[in-house]
């Protein structure tokens, strides 16, 4: 292991699935597991602070989550407005600056509105970046930063100049991990996660805590990142 790989990572992106399973397991509404979700979220995102993490970046909800049933597609909606409303206090507290990365195409005006609002609000915050994924798919980012460019008249772009036109500027992620044990990406971050570790754990997002994410950090610092190259080469 070089020096380098034992740092704490600068971007965690976790795609915080298993609300649903969690809540079924225990015999309630599956909006239940949602709520206990955004509970998981606060302790992580404290505890991610703390251990000086720079980004984090959090999938709260998918393109193709719009296919579940209204009820549950208009809690989700519910949550993340009260989410923001509960929250801004502590993120400004703790140096929090929020961002959403998504399209707005959809999503109701009180809901945007409260986004803009604490965006706004904790623009200054310094600390940690709370990057929500709402209403966000790598494709539709993706196909977005095209259009841009098409937009901006641009004839040639680099991987570099690309990237600018992604959602947000925040540093690729060093990690990526998923909870409830699906081995597949569901559309997140597609471009960003070329060389990201990925660490997946079956614990449902609701039992996931502090303990869990020190052991997913412990995990990705024994990883031999090598980005094509070789390591360790005598
Ligand atoms: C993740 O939990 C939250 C969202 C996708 C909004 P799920 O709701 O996907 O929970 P499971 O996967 O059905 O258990
Ligand atoms: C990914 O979870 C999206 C979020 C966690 C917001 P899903 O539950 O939607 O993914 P699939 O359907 O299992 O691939
Ligand atoms: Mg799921």
């Amino acid at each position: 292991m070089s020096g380098s790989e034992k740092k704490i990572p600068n971007h965690i992106a976790i795609i915080m699935d298993g609300n649903g399973r969690w809540a079924k397991k225990r015999g309630l509404p599956r909006t239940m597991g949602h709520r206990a979700g955004a509970k998981s979220l606060k302790k992580i995102l404290t505890h991610a602070g703390e251990l000086g993490v720079k980004h984090l970046t959090v999938y709260a909800f998918s393109t193709e989550n719009w296919k579940r049933p209204q009820k549950e597609v208009d809690t989700l909606m519910k949550l993340f407005k009260e989410y923001l409303k509960n929250e801004k206090n502590t993120m400004m507290k703790n140096g929090v600056r929020l961002m959403v990365s998504g399209k707005k195409e959809g999503v109701n005006k009180e809901l945007l509105e409260e986004i803009e609002k604490t965006e706004k609000l904790t623009k200054d915050n310094t600390r940690i970046t709370l990057n929500i994924a709402f209403n966000y798919g790598g494709r539709s980012e993706i196909v977005d930063a095209v259009n841009k460019i098409i937009k901006d008249g641009i004839a040639e772009i680099t991987e570099e100049s690309f990237s600018k036109y992604l959602y947000s500027d925040i540093p690729d992620p060093e990690l990526l991990i998923r909870t409830s044990g699906e081995l597949r990406i569901s559309n997140f971050l597609l471009w960003q996660i070329a060389y990201t570790e990925i660490y997946v754990t079956d614990l449902a997002w609701p039992d996931f805590n502090e303990a869990e994410l020190e052991k997913a950090l412990n995990t990705y610092m024994k990883r031999e990142r090598r980005f094509g190259g070789l390591i360790n080469e005598k």
